[in-house]
């Protein structure tokens, strides 16, 4: 094989994998934009960090809103993933905020969404920016 040839099949092979997840991660939250293992590390991590505030079932507690049903809805529905992801990101624990990484952050995401009905997917809600704004919550 030539060169040239080895680098467009090398060129390919880079592209490729990124057209995948670019094309899961351009889509509606009801496509199936997380993976079951990611939202159940989300749970495990809503448990030990969250739930004190917004109740284990999500239900929120004094203060702290609920984090699904119409409140969710009325909330996030129209914005996307990043939005939501972000806000967890920046803003929360709110006793300890800026304390979780881009991945927590995206698998708690992908557990709250999990539990508002949105299904699970073969992919995982990316923890890139970029990706994560193109996932619309619809
Ligand atoms: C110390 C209590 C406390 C903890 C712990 C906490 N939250 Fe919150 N959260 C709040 C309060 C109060 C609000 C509403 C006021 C505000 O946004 O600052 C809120 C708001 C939110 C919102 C916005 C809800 C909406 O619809 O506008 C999200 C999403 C959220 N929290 C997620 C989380 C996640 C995920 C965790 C765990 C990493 C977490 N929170 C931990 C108290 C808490």
């Amino acid at each position: 094989m030539k060169p040239v040839q080895t680098l467009a099949l090398c060129a390919i092979a880079i592209v490729l994998p990124g057209l995948a997840i670019a094309q899961a991660a351009g889509s509606a939250a009801s496509s199936g934009v997380y993976s079951p293992a990611q939202a159940a590390r989300g749970q495990a991590k809503y448990s030990a960090v969250c739930a004190s505030c917004h109740g284990e079932d999500m239900a929120g507690v004094d203060v702290a809103p609920a984090l699904t049903g119409g409140t969710f809805a009325g909330n996030w529905k129209g914005q996307t993933a990043g939005d939501l992801a972000t806000r967890i990101r920046t803003t929360m624990p709110l006793d300890n905020p800026g304390s979780l990484g881009a991945a927590a952050s995206a698998d708690l995401a992908a557990f709250i969404l999990s539990r508002n009905g949105y299904p699970a997917g073969q992919v995982e809600l990316p923890r890139d920016a970029t990706l994560l704004q193109q996932v619309k919550i619809d």
